[in-house]
């Protein structure tokens, strides 16, 4: 499940997901403050190029927290001058989450 707050991105991220072969992937439009997802509902979240567009950045980390079920993972990755920081590493989120594909 992806979402974001405009129908744009969810155009591009429904051609990626097309273009990979990938037929579970599913988008919706929402806010990261307020998700239409009930408590625990997921295992891992990942946002992409967002936190440094949010005023509110530890709002919408509880709110992700939220629909995280127990020990569940969040990554983030971001820009930054020198390049792209991506927390934790491909390979710890891989390990974790016990899938090598998506990760390579
Ligand atoms: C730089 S774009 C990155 C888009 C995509 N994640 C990517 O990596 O290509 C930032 C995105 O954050 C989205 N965004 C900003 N605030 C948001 C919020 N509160 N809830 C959901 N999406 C938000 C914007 O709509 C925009 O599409």
């Amino acid at each position: 499940m992806g979402i974001d707050r405009e129908h744009s991105q969810l155009a591009l991220a429904r051609e990626a997901a097309r273009d990979r072969g990938l037929a579970n992937a599913t988008f919706q439009i929402a806010s990261l403050y307020e998700l239409p997802f009930p408590n625990a509902s997921f295992d891992f979240a990942f946002a992409h190029a967002l936190f440094e567009h949010l005023k509110e950045p530890l709002q919408a980390l509880v709110e992700i927290r939220r629909v995280l079920k127990p020990g569940g993972l969040v990554a983030l990755r971001s820009p930054d001058w020198a390049g792209f920081f991506l927390l934790p590493t491909r390979r710890i989120a891989a390990k974790r989450l016990n899938i090598t594909k998506v990760f390579k």
